[in-house]
């Protein structure tokens, strides 16, 4: 897995991706859907190379140099992802129940596993839950993204894992 120094958590149907099968990326979901699932795209498919749950992942700390977080953003209930809106099947849903602690543990693998220095580019959408309460949620600052708000829902975060002895924390066990 050398080659394999960036990790996408959960990608979905890869839409974002200018290469769908990039040799560095190491795509990753909790499902696989066939081509055809969305009948008005009968082209896109959900075909990670690995079936993983973000909330914990089979890698060892600091696997990768980067990692990109789009977990699903609107709540929905589990069964609509085989029958629901076309956005939850397309892109998934949350658990109204769960949703706060699944994408705290969601951030802190994806932060886990990434190298010091790495950096996390975390994707969120306004829609059913504010930015606020997300980042509160999360618990660390973003370097970069839209610090005032913005009026499109779409929101892009860069987080980069400075360790804690150069931000001056100095954690037990950690070198000065
Ligand atoms: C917003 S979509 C990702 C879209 C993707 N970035 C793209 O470019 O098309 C979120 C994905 O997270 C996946 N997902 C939901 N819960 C997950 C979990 N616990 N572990 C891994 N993937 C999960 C869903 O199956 C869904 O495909």
């Amino acid at each position: 897995m050398d080659d394999k120094f960036i990790l996408d958590a959960c990608c979905g149907p890869k839409m974002f991706w200018f290469n769908k099968n990039h040799p560095n990326v190491l795509y990753c979901d909790l499902r696989e859907r066939k081509k055809g699932f969305i009948d008005t795209r009968p082209n896109r498919e959900v075909k990670p190379d690995m079936i993983m749950d973000f909330t914990k992942m089979s890698f060892s700390d600091k696997s990768f140099k980067l990692v990109v977080f789009d977990p699903p953003h609107l709540i929905g209930k589990e069964r609509e992802y085989g029958k629901g809106s076309r956005m939850i099947q397309h892109y998934g849903c949350l658990n109204a129940e769960t949703w706060q602690s699944d994408i705290k543990k969601g951030f802190e693998e994806c932060w886990r596993v990434l190298e010091d220095y790495g950096i996390l580019i975390f994707k969120w959408n306004d829609a059913s839950k504010k930015r606020a309460e997300l980042l509160r949620i999360i618990g660390r600052e973003p370097l970069f993204g839209h610090p005032n708000g913005s009026k499109i829902p779409t929101h892009w975060f860069c987080f980069m894992k400075i360790p804690d002895f150069v931000l001056g924390k100095n954690p037990v066990g950690e070198k000065q």
